[in-house]
């Protein structure tokens, strides 16, 4: 099995060490058997070849039995045309693998309580699953652009579009998932004012049919940022459209206290997945060390269950981290009184001597 490392921009590259280190531990001392490759996405593609989604990587991308991506974008390439911009990259990996399935857990570990920026009662046990589209929507929707109207005054519009293929096969996803946890899913849409999410709804509804033993209730986005922040853990599995998700989740992870904990996978209807934090590439902190590679790291955790078969690697992972957090190591976005602080580097070595 090949694992395809894509590090990126800004932090991308330190929080991708970071996770690498653990796969190559994994394989040195606890039996995985993978190969690591590396390529190029996003601003560093762009800078090297012209294009932030090289031809090849695709390809090194469809050969890959997972992805570890750190993250693209930043200011060097914000004057960038559109369609080249290191974001694209990104969403053409997306639609170009057929990750629908973006999973983004944001779970409350008990050690970071005192982190968030609720009070300690408000996020105790929180365990959400935002179960977000990611090849639909206004991201993908024709037709964009700007134009210029008579007159001369430009123009920029975007479409926002769901096919009832799309919504019914993301919120299968969803209502499977709610089964392994409280059976319970709250789909997200804006039905009083979009006639896509209308459309979402219905077809949400009518999955629900199929899955009598899980609760399906529904709310609108603007609501739903209320209630994340109001009574976090009321949620089980938020069921979203692409962009409502990309919204709500880094909303999910300041509550469970950074977005630096946060991991991901994105999977389609095979057995590939593209893993990654939900946080992006950090231009503000890139190359000092700084970063949180816990997220990272945890993302791993995801690529070994659902995409390596290896699920007690996935939780010896996730343990190594939890104890590192218990041992009192903190990077500065999670840092708090009477704990250490760690820089990228030393988070990741306590979490190998831990593994
Ligand atoms: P961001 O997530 O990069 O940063 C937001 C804030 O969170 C910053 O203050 C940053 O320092 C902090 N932060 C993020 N990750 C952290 C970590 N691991 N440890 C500690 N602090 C962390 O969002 P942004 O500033 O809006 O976007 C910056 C660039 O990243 C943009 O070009 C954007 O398009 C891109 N982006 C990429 C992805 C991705 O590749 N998946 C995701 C989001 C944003
Ligand atoms: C994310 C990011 C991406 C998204 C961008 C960089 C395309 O914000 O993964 O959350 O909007 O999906
Ligand atoms: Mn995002």
């Amino acid at each position: 099995m090949t694992v395809l490392l894509l590090p990126g921009d800004g932090i991308g590259p330190e929080v991708v060490a970071a996770g690498a280190s653990v796969l190559e531990a994994l394989v040195a001392r606890h039996g995985l058997q993978i190969t690591l490759e590396q390529g190029l996405i996003g601003g560093a593609a762009l800078d090297r070849s012209q294009r932030p989604l090289p031809a090849e990587t695709l390809a090194q991308a469809k050969r890959a039995q997972a992805i570890l991506l750190g993250a693209v974008g930043g200011p060097a390439w914000d004057r960038v045309d559109a369609s080249l911009r290191p974001e694209k990259g990104l969403l053409e990996l997306r639609a170009g693998l057929g990750l629908f399935a973006n999973l983004r857990p944001a779970t409350l570990h008990p050690e970071l309580g005192g982190v968030s920026p609720l009070k300690p009662e408000v996020v105790e046990g929180l365990d959400i699953l935002i179960v977000r589209e990611l090849c639909g929507d206004v991201y993908y929707g024709e037709p964009r652009g700007i134009r210029v109207l008579d007159g001369g005054e430009r123009q920029g519009y975007n479409t926002m579009v769901y096919r009832e293929g799309e919504i019914r096969r993301i919120a299968r996803v969803a209502f499977d998932v709610a089964r392994r946890r409280r059976r319970r899913v709250c789909s997200i849409d804006k039905a009083n004012v979009l006639e896509a999410t209308r459309l979402w709804r219905e077809v949400v509804q009518a999955v629900g049919q199929d899955f009598p033993d899980v609760e399906l209730t529904h709310m609108y986005v603007d609501n739903a940022a209320m209630q994340l922040v109001r009574q976090p853990t009321a949620f089980d599995v938020m069921l979203t459209p692409n962009m409502f998700g990309d919204i709500l989740s880094d909303l999910a992870a300041a509550v469970t206290g950074s977005i630096g904990m946060l991991p991901s996978a994105s999977l389609n209807q095979g057995a590939c997945g593209l893993y990654e934090p939900i946080h992006g590439s950090a231009p503000d902190i890139a190359g000092r060390d700084l970063a949180n590679p816990l997220a990272t790291i945890l993302s791993v955790a995801m690529m070994l269950r659902h995409s390596l078969g290896a699920q007690a690697l996935a939780e010896r992972v996730e343990q190594a981290v939890t104890r590192v957090l218990q041992g009192g190591l903190r990077t500065r976005d999670i840092h708090a009184p009477g704990t250490t602080e760690v820089g990228t580097r030393a988070m990741a070595e306590a979490v190998l001597r831990e593994l």
